[in-house]
């Protein structure tokens, strides 16, 4: 069982019967992981609404840098440091208090010139690498919950990847990373980070490998992060998903997820929105299942600023809220999973009354297809605490427009039907 703790945050609408969480984060705590949280970027911090949202501790309690502590930010020349963006967000995460998963120190891309077109042997290029990782965790010393030490050294068949690192250190070079890391800051959890290893296969056997390997080197490491990019209609089972990382803590290491994100093809239907929702729901329930699954980062929490598009050419939509920062629903499906009725009145000022209609959506009972999967029971006093809109109010496309208990309009803008997905959620969508 996983240990409980009293759920401080919760309680908007004050019952005792049916405390509700604030928010993501909330939620989690209160289910007994230590975080929800989001990547960020530095480019859009720049925009207030967005800031606004990430340092919304109801649904972010832990934040990520997505780019400015990787090599080519921290080490641009030869033993010239430079930590003024990654400071950025180190800095942001501390004033809101949130824990920081500082990433990555070891990783093929994004590497400077000076490393990848360097002419290293062996013994000069470990001096490179203990160099960069002793300096950029010194200088994160005490602000790291965890550190990603080495990034994505499989190829997806499980073999090694044909890095740099691989082809003139050997594997070697993974222990030789953990140990430079432990050194510089001892009470840093130490993170092996990888995607396609969320499901049992040759990749995810060759990650428990690695695991292994630093072991018997002996030099430590604390836990092993599956990114989770996901894509509609090809996420696994929950079921799978727990059993794949129990299989990790099996060698006695934490698990997380730590780069969630759920693709679709685009422009987004209403049904993969939902599937997607079923996707979220079930990586987070996963998580729930397996008892050192620490925490759950999605891959920035809004498609505005989504690594997707740019990489995969005619799929996005892939992060929780939408790129005007509406919550899809994959926020509701994950709400539930978490065991709460999302209570909008909490969130920022980012978001309109309209995405309050949403607020009471149990959808993830009809996400929630495998056996593995609890399924929230409606409770009929749920609705009575949370902002419904008005009766005459004009629903926007996705958000509810009823099911059981739901007191809001059923009345959908002009355009829009009024869909039953099953008894708990009906949605605006196209005619
Ligand atoms: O910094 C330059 C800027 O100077 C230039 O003007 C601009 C023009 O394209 O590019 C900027 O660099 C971009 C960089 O992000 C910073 O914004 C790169 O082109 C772009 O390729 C890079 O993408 C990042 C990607 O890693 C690189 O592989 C994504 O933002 C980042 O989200 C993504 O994150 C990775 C994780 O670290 C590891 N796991 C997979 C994940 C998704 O790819």
């Amino acid at each position: 069982m996983r240990f409980q703790p009293i759920a401080t945050a919760l309680a908007v609408g004050a019952s005792a019967h049916l405390a509700q969480a604030a928010g993501l984060h909330d939620a989690a705590v209160a289910k007994g992981l230590l975080y929800f949280g989001s990547a960020t970027d530095n480019p859009e911090l720049s925009n207030t609404a967005y800031t606004t949202q990430l340092k919304n501790t109801a649904d972010f309690g832990q934040i990520t840098p997505g780019n400015s502590q990787k090599w080519d930010a921290t080490e641009p020349s030869q033993n010239q440091f430079s930590f003024t963006k990654g400071d950025v967000v180190a800095d942001l995460a501390a004033a809101n208090g949130q824990k920081l998963r500082c990433h990555n120190l070891v990783w093929h891309q994004q590497l400077p010139n000076w490393v990848t077109s360097g002419s290293w042997t062996n013994e000069t290029l470990t001096t490179v690498l203990k160099n960069h990782i002793t300096n950029v965790v010194q200088h994160y010393k005490g602000k790291c919950y965890a550190w990603d030490v080495v990034n994505e050294a499989l190829a997806d068949d499980g073999s090694y990847r044909d890095s740099i690192w691989y082809k003139t250190i050997g594997e070697a070079y993974i222990p030789i990373a953990f140990e430079a890391a432990a050194a510089a800051d001892p009470a840093a959890k130490l993170y092996y980070n990888d995607y396609s290893i969320e499901w049992a296969g040759a990749k995810s056997k060759a990650a428990q490998k690695i695991v292994q390997l630093i072991k018997s080197a002996g030099a430590k490491i604390d836990g092993v992060g599956l990114q989770g990019h996901f894509i509609v209609d090809q996420t696994p089972p929950r079921k799978d998903l727990a059993s794949n990382l129990q299989s990790f803590v099996d060698l006695d290491v934490d698990v997380a997820y730590t780069e969630l994100d759920v693709r679709m093809k685009t422009p987004a239907t209403p049904a993969n929105l939902q599937k997607q929702s079923t996707s979220f729901a079930n990586v987070v329930g996963a998580c729930l299942d397996t008892k050192r699954c620490v925490g759950i980062t999605i891959w920035d929490w809004t498609d505005k600023y989504s690594w997707v598009p740019n990489t995969f050419s005619g799929y996005g939509a892939a992060c929780p809220w939408d790129e005007t920062f509406q919550k899809k629903p994959a926020y509701q499906g994950m709400m539930a999973v978490l065991g709460a009725a999302s209570a909008s009145a909490s969130v920022s000022v980012a978001f309109t009354s309209a995405s309050a209609s949403a607020s009471v959506a149990f959808t993830s009972a009809s996400a929630t297809p495998t056996s593995a999967i609890s399924t929230p029971t409606p409770s009929s006093s749920a609705a009575d605490f949370l902002p419904q809109p008005s009766a005459a109010a004009h629903i926007k496309a996705y958000f509810q427009c009823g099911g059981l208990n739901y007191k809001g309009s059923t009345s959908c803008a002009s355009g829009l039907v009024c869909k039953k997905w099953n008894p708990y959620y009906h949605q605006c969508i196209q005619a």
